[in-house]
């Protein structure tokens, strides 16, 4: 068995050792240079497994706090700008902001000790007006440098009288250390999913707000734009506030950051600008640099760049010539120490029992044993999802995504349990024969492979979709440009013995991790991977291995409500007659939610007894 990472006062480190690979290329240092990450989503912890390529995104946030103080301090010898921007999603999904109703405040106290220049908002923050509302009573923390130019909540003021009232700054003015003087907007996609007294306005609406025009009238030396959205496809609603700017100013750099997809991606709008989104979870933080005109008439290209850094110390040591004993500041060890206790105190660190095997989520086919949601449909629903009350047979039916995350060889703990499905479900049952119960499932996955979402997602279920879609489809692109590649090279060979071979061979990359190809210029990965292998779609509807049973026995059919809409249309299709409704639906296993399963079936069968 491997040996999970541990903790240690300083930051990550691998218990056993083992060795990540170093970077090749120097930062392109430039006149203006941006550090920014996007949807962490809570993985403050860092990364903390053993499997690849886990360990390469292993640094947590005061080791990256660490790193962007050494960073800012190079900046400032080498007389240029280092600024910081994050484009949100900081709620929902490690175990420090999925475990407690306060963890996402208490998380987001240890976030702003580390002085961002440009912040923006994401989806996740505007889910439950009293995550909001967390936020907005408590925007201070960001020193002014939270901006959300669309979104206004309604909070009463002192007349206690109801208002609504930007969230954060609509727009910011500042200079830099090096006196360059920048506007920056803080910008969300038409998102229709979130909560009442949350107001999100079109950005073509915004750029034509009178306070807007008034914002963009006088020249910066650049603007940024920070926003949760990518930087292309459907939901990249940049162009106008992009175009409003560039009818008044032609020339000026516009540096763009953004978010949401959890990929890592680059294009430039024109050649006077660059748009570069980092990716998710901490694995990425993106470096992007770029020089400024030399006067007003300077319309040449800008020399720009950007590359994808695997967030961990030994990317971080090495971009800063730093050594073990150099590279920990106070601000990083602190913020490991604030970090580790807040884990402490949230028991998500408490171990639930050692894992025997990895299990993906991507990796392999659903029906294979090393299928996390073949053990979640196999395995885990079987043996925790039980109705005190209900004896018999029964099937029941889940959603393939319901479960976010592979779960790795080793320690289990409630953050992994969490990460794995952090979804507090309910789940319902009615009677119906075997015969009809057997074509269910089979039933809904023909019909749920059809289903096509609406443009602009209307719920939680729907957004979240549309995000794993696109970070799915990236995942299948570099696996399928990899074998492609492989077979034109050498024959098809094996991709699992390639992987495993030691990391020193100076030509060839032999870790797993990401294989970016973007729209910008030259190469974006800091260190070259071997993509990680990627077996195909996942089934939407999942069931229980079913019972052995005559087709004209009566059954309990168990459904989570995630699957509840398309369950009833599933079963009044197979058989018109029923005329099944929610309201004939009963509740089972009263309470049970699937973000603790995992740990009660670990407690059970990964004892290590
Ligand atoms: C937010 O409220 C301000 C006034 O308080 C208003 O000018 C602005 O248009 C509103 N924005 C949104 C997105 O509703
Ligand atoms: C780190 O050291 C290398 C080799 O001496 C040098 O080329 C590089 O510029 C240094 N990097 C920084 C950020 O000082
Ligand atoms: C250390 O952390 C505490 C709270 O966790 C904070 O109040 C304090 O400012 C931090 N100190 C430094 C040097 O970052
Ligand atoms: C953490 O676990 C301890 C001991 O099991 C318990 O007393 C405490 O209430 C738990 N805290 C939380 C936040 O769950
Ligand atoms: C279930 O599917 C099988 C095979 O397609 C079919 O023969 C059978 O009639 C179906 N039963 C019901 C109750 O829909
Ligand atoms: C991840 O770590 C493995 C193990 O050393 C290494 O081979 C691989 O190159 C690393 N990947 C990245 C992106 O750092
Ligand atoms: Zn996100
Ligand atoms: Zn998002």
């Amino acid at each position: 068995m491997r040996t999970p990472l541990l903790l240690s006062g300083l930051g990550l480190v691998a218990a056993n050792s083992i060795e990540l690979p170093k970077p090749t290329r120097q930062l392109e240092w430039k006149d203006v240079n941006f550090l920014s990450t996007s949807d962490t989503h809570g993985w403050l912890l860092g990364h903390q497994h053993a499997t690849w390529p886990e360990p390469n995104y292993s640094g947590d946030f005061g080791s990256f706090a660490s790193f962007a103080t050494h960073l800012r301090s190079i900046a400032d010898s080498k007389g240029l700008d280092l600024l910081l921007i994050d484009a949100g999603d900081h709620h929902d999904g490690s175990g420090l902001v999925s475990s407690s109703p306060d963890g996402p405040g208490r998380t987001e106290e240890i976030f702003s000790q580390l002085p961002y220049d440009v912040m923006a908002v994401g989806n996740h923050e505007l889910y439950h007006y009293d995550d909001a509302l967390e936020l907005y009573e408590h925007m201070h923390r960001w020193n002014g440098r939270y901006v959300t130019s669309n979104v206004n909540i309604t909070v009463k003021d002192s007349a206690e009288r109801w208002k609504s009232v930007p969230l954060g700054k609509q727009f910011l003015k500042f200079k830099t250390n090096q006196g360059r003087s920048v506007t920056a907007f803080g910008i969300i996609f038409n998102f229709g999913a979130h909560d009442k007294g949350i107001t999100i306005q079109k950005s073509s609406k915004l750029a034509k707000e009178g306070w807007f025009q008034d914002a963009i009238r006088d020249a910066p030396d650049y603007f940024v734009l920070a926003g949760h959205m990518p930087a292309r496809g459907e939901t990249a609603e940049w162009a106008p506030i992009f175009d409003a700017i560039r009818k008044v100013h032609p020339n000026i750099p516009i540096y763009v950051f953004g978010g949401h997809t959890h990929v890592r991606d680059c294009t430039q709008f024109d050649t006077r600008s660059i748009a570069v989104v980092p990716g998710r979870y901490m694995e990425t933080l993106a470096f992007t640099s770029s020089s400024l005109p030399v006067g007003e008439a300077d319309d040449k290209p800008l020399d720009v760049a950007r590359r994808y850094l695997d967030a961990n110390p030994t990317t971080y040591k090495w971009h800063t010539n730093t050594t073990d004993d150099s590279f920990d500041l106070p601000i990083g060890k602190n913020i490991t120490l604030a970090l580790t206790e807040l884990a402490s105190s949230l028991n998500v660190s408490t171990n639930l029992g050692i894992a025997p095997h990895d299990y993906f989520l991507d990796r392999h086919p659903y029906g294979h044993p090393r299928s996390v949601i073949t053990l979640f449909s196999d395995k885990v629903m079987p043996a925790t999802i039980t109705d005190k009350k209900r004896h018999g047979d029964r099937i029941i039916i889940s959603t393939g995504g319901s479960l976010r995350f592979d779960l790795f060889a080793g320690n289990f703990d409630r953050n992994d349990e969490l990460t794995i499905s952090p979804f507090v479900n309910k789940f319902y049952y009615t009677r119906l024969s075997a015969g009809l119960a057997r074509n269910v499932t089979d039933q809904l996955n023909r019909a749920g492979a059809s289903k096509l979402l609406p443009t602009v997602p209307s719920s939680q279920a729907e957004e979240e979709q549309r995000v794993r879609e696109t970070y799915s489809e990236w995942m299948r692109s570099q696996w399928e440009d990899y074998v492609q590649l492989q077979a034109v090279e050498d024959g098809v060979k094996d991709g699992q013995q390639t992987v495993m071979s030691n990391g020193n061979d100076a030509k060839k990359p032999s870790t797993l991790g990401y294989v970016t190809k973007d729209a910008c210029p030259d190469k974006g990965d800091d260190i070259e991977h071997i993509p990680v292998p990627y077996s195909g779609d996942q089934p939407d509807f999942i069931s229980t291995p079913f019972p052995k049973v005559d087709d004209d026995d009566m059954i309990d059919v168990v459904v989570m409500d995630f699957a509840m809409d398309d369950f009833l249309v599933a079963v009044n299709t197979l058989d018109p007659t029923l005329g099944l409704k929610e309201s004939m639906m009963q509740p089972y296993a009263d309470g049970l939610g699937i973000n603790v399963v995992f740990g009660m079936y670990a407690r059970e069968q990964w004892q290590g007894k």
